[in-house]
């Protein structure tokens, strides 16, 4: 085993770090990278998995820095160890390999971030200042003796709203973005925006949002998942709405389980009023557990057979799991080109109530896509964009609702008088 080399005084305010590399040249270039940054300090090295761990056991480093094959117990094990015996301990895994089962194995095994070689200038000082800074988050929530702090942030119970349909490109994206932003402005509540779409997300894109973020990055901490960090991970939009982006890269939605789904909306309904997710179309596991986790669905459709059959078919797997139907709310997409099936037609096939239709857009809606700007925002008066206003007032909370139309009156009374009052609400102008 080889001789762990110690330092004994650490500066409390800097990171303190462990590295751990069979090689003694990586070892070394590593350490040097770390320990020349005026908020780092190098407190230990390590050639094996063993004196790693009885290591990290007694120095308590903030972050363990890792390569994944070691002499000994590898990296994987290691890291399992500490995640048990040094649970404030963060380990960042390198490895040679851009293995995604690696991946999985690592983070299953507690790591916080995982790395591969060839790394870029900066890859591994942000990692470690980034999961240190997730670490002191989480720790700061609880008190010594590991009680959780009181949150001075109001705690709500938000609404959330899956907007879901079985066969794709029927419309989920764009009327979950514009929905979302649509109850912002009618609200101004806290709205979040999900894109649980996790193989194909685009949102980023339809946005125009250029955060680095993920929803990936809440699965190191994801049995402890907190409002703070929740607000490191949430990209700003100009609306005033809170996204949480898909995975970066398709195989990401491998990680993903129903549990992780579960305890990612938990903190998410508690931080915000509405939770709008844009879906895709499968009932794989993860899907299921968000309609568990939703207060509704809205069914997205548009009217051609092929679309409506498989409506009618999610509408059995719903008996099928015993989801109350009194929570699917049906919305036809385009719904004024019907291709000759009529809507009561429609209704009495899949004995299901169709609660709201959305006009076509044409090429507004395409333009919104490209330029990344929602065309409820863009064009607000549009009929397409009217359709989402009315389906948001249709969604809010009652106590909403009842402020909305109390707003609506005034502004109305107000336009009468000449005040112009409207133009301080935008989603409530265009119904006059
Ligand atoms: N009401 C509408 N009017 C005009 N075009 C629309 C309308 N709704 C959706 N579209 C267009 O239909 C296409 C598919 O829309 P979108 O990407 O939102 O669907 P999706 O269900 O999210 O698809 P995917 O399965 O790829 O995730 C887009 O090009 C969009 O511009
Ligand atoms: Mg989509």
């Amino acid at each position: 085993m080889a001789q762990p080399e110690v330092k004994t005084e650490q500066p409390k305010a800097r990171i303190t770090i462990l590295v751990v590399d069979r090689t003694p040249e990586s070892r070394a270039s590593t350490s040097r990278q770390l320990a020349t940054l005026p908020d780092m300090e190098l407190v230990g090295t390590a050639a094996d998995g063993d004196t790693a761990v009885l290591l990290a056991r007694e120095v308590k480093p903030d972050v363990v820095v890792m390569d994944v094959n070691l002499p000994g117990i590898d990296g994987l094990r290691a890291t399992e160890l500490l995640t048990h015996d040094a649970p404030s301990t963060a380990v960042v895994l390198i490895s040679d390999q851009n293995d995604v089962g690696l991946l999985r194995r690592g983070m299953q095994a507690g790591a916080r971030d995982f790395l591969s070689r060839p790394l870029g200038p900066d890859d591994l000082v942000a990692s470690v200042r980034s999961v240190y800074e997730q670490e002191s988050q989480r720790r700061s929530r609880h008190g010594v003796n590991g009680d959780v702090a009181i949150s001075s942030e109001r705690v709500t119970n938000g609404k959330v709203l899956c907007v879901f349909s079985p066969k794709g490109g029927v419309g989920r994206t764009t009327m979950s973005t514009n929905l979302a932003i649509a109850i912002r402005q009618l609200t101004g509540c806290r709205v979040a925006l999900v894109d649980c779409n996790l193989p194909f997300g685009d949102i980023g894109i339809v946005l125009n949002l250029s955060g680095t973020k993920t929803i990936s990055d809440l699965l190191p901490t994801i049995a402890d998942p907190s409002p703070e960090l929740l607000d490191t991970v949430m990209a700003q939009h100009e609306s005033g709405v809170d996204v949480l982006l898909a995975p970066t890269r398709p195989e990401l939605a491998e990680l993903f389980h129903p549990e992780h789904i579960r305890q990612i909306f938990e903190v998410l309904r508690k931080s915000y009023d509405y939770v709008v997710v844009d879906t895709w179309a499968s009932f794989h596991e993860v899907i299921l557990a968000l309609f568990d986790v939703s207060t509704e669905i809205v069914l997205l459709t548009t009217l051609d057979m092929p679309a409506v059959k498989n409506i009618r078919m999610f509408l059995d797997v719903c008996d099928g799991i015993h989801y109350p139907k009194d929570r699917v709310r049906l919305v036809l997409n385009r719904a004024d080109s019907t291709g000759g099936l009529r809507i009561q037609e429609i209704e009495e096939n899949i004995q299901h109530k169709v609660a709201a239709s959305l006009t076509s857009g044409g090429s507004l809606v395409t333009t919104s896509i490209n330029r990344g700007v929602p065309f409820i925002l863009s064009d607000p008066e549009a009929p397409v964009s009217r359709d989402v206003f009315a389906l948001a007032n249709q969604v809010l909370r009652p106590e909403d609702r009842k402020a909305v139309s109390q707003a609506a009156d005034f502004i109305a009374a107000a336009n009468k008088r000449s005040l112009g009052l409207s133009r301080l609400v935008p989603g409530l102008q265009v119904r006059r």
